[in-house]
């Protein structure tokens, strides 16, 4: 099936010509685009319009409550303005009997298609198989060569800063910028997968006094990265607490000033906030020992995360980093004299550099500082050169940041990118944002990424051994570890799709739920049907899985949750499709369970029969569930490819 030709000589044995051709159908791809185009030429030749008008009508029905096809009688642009309701009675009553097609049905201005259970596995169930991991993918990951205009896009995501915690929205980042990149990967674009390190700004500052005064040494560096970056961790968050008060009393001050409440003199500032800003500031001048520590610690700290994000399963091409376009001074400064140049930016009265947005059509995006005092770069300088210096490196087609809030900043980051005459860079980005849920703590706090994901594997531990519900073939310390890392996954995904039942992601006990929705729940419905497969392999033999479809009797899957589970399996590829262009997980995931849920009707059937003792080998039966099966699992496992865990069988 993996040719029209291929598809053609299947859809013979159902009688039926050649597959009908539309620019817009894809029946290599798309196994309900075959489907479609024979529609359209039944209802071309019944209301006599023209062929592309009558594809065009026709659109996949939006739930499968609603069929699987629906013919939109307004599409049909019928002449003479017909009464739509009579329209779709006389199609109803009159369209002829076809070999892929139930009886239509009415719905007001809609004719409502089933596809035709004693078509629908013989044509899906090769196409699935025949395609294996690329179905519903429209580029095979592992394919050697590209087409010549697969396009870029850099998928920026997780980003935490050196030193400091890993957040809930790193944690929500890293998740959903891996399903991203995958979605994109899904539908043929080179995927850089980027982590834009804060590795840069006043932070660096903090932690290199703390070295000073928290011994700090080189002896850190030698102890296994992830201690090493626990020492660090703890430096930094001494530093931490010891400013935050003064931070806080800073901004209080500050606020009391402007609403005229406190006596106006300056007053004396904190001299830690000095200390750290020159501590920066030398880094940046490229002073050997501040720069030789910063060497360390990043190093160290990427090795850290690279083993850690790889337990989740996400592998980073690209750890560019703030620092990157600073280090060498070439990329702030060349866009910083290109701002003054343009007359963008401008000194404010303290001698800031800055971009005051009001005076370039933007009020709303208040001023945003380039270059902050005593010289040292700003996040939004750093931002607006790295994004010009990728777009030199890779010459990107999309540029998505995947990062929690920072709307007005990313903002800033394309206004000025415009303002500097580069208008079609700026259209190349999109930030996909998301609520940073501030008020729900990383458990015990730690702030480190590996210690949250060793809590999930813990909880996956405890779920097992609590519920009675993990088969025996999950009971393994390895795949009860993937499984807790998975399950924050979906959690963390599932809570993006506005579940209400999860509404907040690190809750330990809704991590370890096993029925309904949630990441143990997918797994353990994938095991569950793994087992089924082993079991029919056993009790079958050999000889069936080897018979090809047009002998292989199929009317066991003709009805209730057997057809059922097909046509969800014929709409996968119209579900990859739509998370790549909405980005969102949630219909992904709908999907997922809703196959999960009618295949466990299945399963019930099957072990029902099994208790009654119905092993009398029904060869046939065995051949068709084993397909049917085989390609469940098929798209099951491409499902969660997208969703970026690892199927645990
Ligand atoms: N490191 C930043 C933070 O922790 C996130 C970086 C977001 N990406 C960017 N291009 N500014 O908040």
């Amino acid at each position: 099936t993996r040719t029209l030709d291929g598809l053609t000589a299947l859809l013979q044995g159902l009688d039926l010509d050649e597959i009908p051709t539309f620019p817009s159908a894809d029946p290599l791809r798309q196994p309900v685009d075959i489907f479609h185009a024979y529609l359209a030429v039944a209802l071309q030749a019944l209301v006599g319009c023209d062929a592309q008008q009558a594809y065009d009508s026709i659109t996949p029905a939006n739930t499968v409550g609603n069929g699987d096809l629906d013919i939109v009688l307004p599409k049909l642009k019928l002449p003479g303005d017909p009464n739509l309701q009579d329209l779709a009675a006389d199609i109803t009553r009159n369209f002829p009997a076809h070999p892929l097609f139930v009886v239509p049905w009415k719905d007001k201005a809609h004719v409502r298609f089933c596809l035709q259970p004693k078509a629908l596995p013989r044509i899906l169930l090769p196409y699935i198989l025949d395609r294996g991991p690329s179905y519903g993918i429209l580029q095979d990951p592992d394919s050697p060569d590209p087409p010549s205009d697969q396009k870029t896009v850099l998928v920026e995501f997780s980003s935490p800063n050196l030193g400091q915690d890993f957040r809930t929205d790193h944690l929500r980042s890293t998740i959903l910028g891996a399903f991203v990149s995958n979605t994109y990967e899904a539908m043929g674009w080179h995927v850089i997968r980027t982590n834009y390190l804060g590795d840069w700004g006043n932070h660096i500052g903090l932690l290199s006094l703390g070295w000073d005064r928290h011994g700090g040494s080189d002896e850190i560096f030698s102890k296994p990265p992830g201690e090493a970056f626990r020492a660090i961790h703890d430096i930094y968050s001494k530093m931490h607490d010891e400013m935050e008060p003064k931070i806080a009393a800073k901004r209080k001050k500050a606020k009391e000033k402007q609403e005229g409440a406190s006596p106006v003199e300056e007053e004396e500032e904190e001299a830690i906030f000095a200390e750290r800003a020159a501590a920066f500031k030398r880094l940046e001048e490229g002073d050997a020992k501040e720069v030789e520590l910063w060497e360390k610690i990043r190093k160290i700290s990427v090795e850290y995360y690279e083993g850690t994000y790889k337990k989740m399963g996400v592998v980073f091409d690209d750890y560019s980093g703030e620092s990157l376009v600073c280090r060498d001074g070439k990329g702030v400064q060349g866009v910083e004299e290109k701002l003054k140049e343009l007359g963008i930016s401008e000194q404010d009265e303290h001698g800031l550099w800055v971009v005051n947005f009001a005076n370039h059509g933007n009020v709303k995006l208040g001023t945003g500082t380039l270059r902050g005092k005593d010289g040292i770069t700003g996040y939004l300088l750093r931002d607006i050169a790295s994004v010009l210096h990728r777009h030199e490196k890779y010459g990107f087609d999309k540029l998505i940041f995947v990062v929690g809030e920072q709307n007005q900043h990313f903002q800033q980051v394309a206004l000025v990118i415009k303002l500097m005459g580069l208008p079609e860079i700026e259209a190349k980005l999109q930030h996909l944002t998301f609520a940073k849920n501030p008020s729900v703590p990383i458990w015990g706090e730690s702030g480190l990424l590996g210690d949250i994901l060793e809590r999930c594997e813990q909880y996956a531990q405890l779920a097992a051994a609590d519920s009675g519900a993990f088969p025996p073939r999950l009971q393994v310390n390895e795949k009860l570890n993937t499984l807790g890392i998975n399950t924050l996954a979906i959690q963390e995904l599932n809570t993006r799709k506005g579940n209400k039942g999860i509404s907040t992601s690190f809750d330990g006990e809704a991590l370890m739920l096993t029925e309904g929705e949630t990441g143990l729940g997918l797994q353990l419905g994938y095991a569950r049907l793994c087992t089924a497969i082993d079991d029919i392999g056993s009790s079958s033999g050999s000889s069936s899985s080897s018979s090809s479809s047009s002998e292989i009797d199929f009317s066991s899957l003709w009805e209730g949750s057997w057809i059922e589970v097909l046509r969800l399996l014929a709409r996968f590829p119209a579900v990859t499709n739509a998370a790549h262009k909405s980005l969102e997980p949630g219909p992904l995931l709908t999907y997922m369970f809703s196959v999960l849920d009618e295949l466990g009707y299945c399963l019930d059937d099957v072990e029902e029969e099994d208790e009654a003792g119905g092993q009398e080998s029904d060869g046939s039966k065995f051949a068709a569930r084993s397909l049917l099966f085989r390609s469940t699992k098929q798209v099951l496992e491409n499902g969660m490819r997208l969703l970026n865990v690892t199927p645990v069988s």
